[in-house]
């Protein structure tokens, strides 16, 4: 198959590509720039390699509230290396404001992407994102697409602060919610609080999930090195989308798309840098789907080697105190790939057209005045930030955030208290009658991908009235996802899911559990003869609703897999 079947593209660069089909190509023609003519297009215009601009601004969308600029900048740098920008909106994914969760949606996003590319006239796209689910969406349907593109995205929120203390999105969210319903805090404190902890436009400010996305994709090559730490309108941000906008002329004459970047070593080294940053465990699910977009298996085992060998060198919440702006401060991502760089395979390939190994020779190692970026010598924080388990209650596989968890609670042996779903955490949870101690294990399920698109719902709150007591971390079991921003002893992605007819549907309230992420294991300690008991009597639910919801459910691939579709 060659690549214009692959990609679904036809005809030559330029506006002539991809015409709509009338059945008299020659009136194809005529009858496109007829109507690019009403917009002022000339032949000077058209004659120009095209530059799509992927928009995912939304007035829903608050962490691209700063996009329009960017779309200005690389409009501007396409301009200036002699093409022609055309913007196009795809849907945007805003974290808070979707519902049941933006998950669901990313695959959507991913079609919508790859089916624009494919379908319009197009010899470069510049995909412009920021919040969690966008960047990897957009980059899933590059890949898949196959035209040259560069990821741009928004870049993080500047810190707020309260009664003198810095704060931000949204470890500090969770932490101040934590002590409001410890009592801490009262309704107007909170209420303050909230007014202070998002004070710009941007992604979250910590190594949350569109902080980390970013730090991989420039990592697998797919943004220009310098792209995934400025602040959001800064300067610094601007200067990279008209950097950007250059570039992608340049890439889209020589007409390479993303397969070209996307090897074994770029997702190693992704891999790695993702243990070094401390970085979201969303991002597993992430890394695995674009990776299997390009044809290379990466494995939950991949990601626990990388993150065993690799010590955390990124001061940032949640693991660390500092925020991405601290981060960019201590020269950002590059400096990282330097302190990183014996570990780090020096071929892989950036948008820039260099190697890695050829931009560490301009980068300078992490600089004596700073705090933020350590070295392998002197890491902020120990190897084994991210730990895959497996045992009875996740044959095939979980995930835990070490270094977001309670030491004391690694390993434990408690009773479980079983909730049905999101919702039912949220009726029961405070109900003292439950009599939930410190030691229960809290298990939540069907909040998987088939279940219902695997909200992060995962860090359960700890009951109001142990949290008044001084509780501040409970071992917690799902096969939900957990907000990169959040911490605690919080075990995720539980594979199978109960939806799937995973062993989390089979456990009971009083069922002993086990963890013990040192030796990676997450156990039922319910005899094989009873569980098979309760299997035979288990019925997992259907598949139910309409519409997209109705084919993500009936084709999306478990958590471990990537969530994406399986015919994608
Ligand atoms: Fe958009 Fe955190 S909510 S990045």
């Amino acid at each position: 198959m060659d690549h214009a079947e692959l990609t679904g593209q036809s005809g030559p660069p330029g506006i002539d590509r991809n015409l709509t089909r009338y059945g008299d190509t020659e009136f194809s023609r005529y009858m496109r720039r007829a109507f690019l003519s009403s917009a002022g297009y000339d032949g000077e215009d058209l004659d120009r390699p095209i530059i799509g601009i992927a928009d995912t601004s939304s007035d829903y969308n608050t962490c691209h509230r700063d996009m329009p600029a960017l779309v200005e900048g690389v409009k501007r740098g396409v301009a200036q290396a002699g093409g022609l920008a055309l913007v196009f909106p795809t849907i945007s994914l805003a974290e808070t404001l979707l519902s049941p969760t933006s998950m669901l949606f990313r695959n959507l996003l991913a079609m919508d992407t790859e089916e624009m590319i494919r379908a319009q006239p197009m010899d470069g796209v510049v995909l412009l994102g920021g919040c969690d689910k966008t960047v990897p969406a957009q980059l899933m349907g590059a890949v898949s697409a196959g035209v040259p593109a560069i990821s741009l995205v928004t870049g993080a929120m500047r810190t707020g602060s309260w009664q003198g203390e810095r704060l931000g999105a949204c470890t500090d969210c969770r932490r101040y919610w934590l002590r409001h319903r410890a009592g801490e805090f009262d309704r107007d404190e909170i209420g303050e609080i909230e007014q202070a902890l998002c004070p710009t436009g941007g992604t979250c400010m910590v190594m949350g999930t569109a902080s980390t996305m970013a730090c991989l994709t420039a990592t697998l090559g797919l943004m220009l090195p310098g792209g995934a730490t400025p602040l959001s309108g800064s300067g610094d941000r601007l200067r990279q989308a008209v950097m950007t906008g250059r570039r992608i002329v340049e890439l889209a004459t020589g007409g390479e798309g993303p397969l070209k970047l996307l090897t074994r070593a770029s997702f190693d080294n992704a891999a790695t840098v993702l243990a070094a940053l401390g970085g979201s465990t969303n991002a597993v699910i992430h890394l695995i789907a674009i990776a299997r977009r390009a044809g290379i298996a990466l494995t939950l085992e991949d990601i626990h080697e990388a993150a065993r060998k690799t010590p955390v060198l990124v001061n940032c919440k949640p693991v660390g105190t500092g925020y991405m702006e601290d981060f960019h401060k201590a020269g950002g991502l590059p400096v990282l790939w330097k302190a990183l760089e014996p570990r780090l395979d020096l071929n892989a390939l950036n948008v820039d057209g260099r190697s890695l190994g050829a931009i560490l020779k301009d980068t300078p190692p992490p600089a004596t005045w700073q705090d933020t970026i350590g070295t392998l010598e002197n890491p902020i924080g120990p190897p084994g930030a991210l730990v895959v388990l497996r045992g009875t209650l996740a044959p095939d596989g979980a995930l835990i955030k070490r270094a977001a968890a309670a030491l004391d609670r690694q390993r434990h042996r408690g009773p479980a208290a079983v909730f049905e779903s999101p919702d039912d955490v949220a009726a029961r949870i405070d109900d003292p009658k439950l009599g939930l101690t410190p030691d229960h294990v809290l298990v939540m399920r069907n909040a998987g991908p088939v279940a219902m698109g695997m909200p992060e719902a995962g860090s359960l709150p700890i009951p109001a009235y142990l949290a008044k007591k001084g509780v501040v971390d409970m071992v917690r079991v799902s096969d939900a996802r957990m907000s990169g921003t959040a911490y605690g002893t919080v075990v995720l992605h539980c594979c199978p899911e109960a939806a799937a007819g995973g062993p989390l549907a089979l456990v009971r309230d009083g069922d002993v559990i086990e963890l013990d992420v040192e030796n990676r294991r997450l156990d039922l300690c319910v005899p094989a003869e009873e569980l098979a008991r309760r299997k035979a009597g288990h019925v997992p639910p259907r598949a139910s609703g309409r519409g997209w919801r109705r084919l993500y459910a009936e084709h999306v691939l478990p958590a471990h897999l990537g969530a994406d579709l399986d015919f994608l």
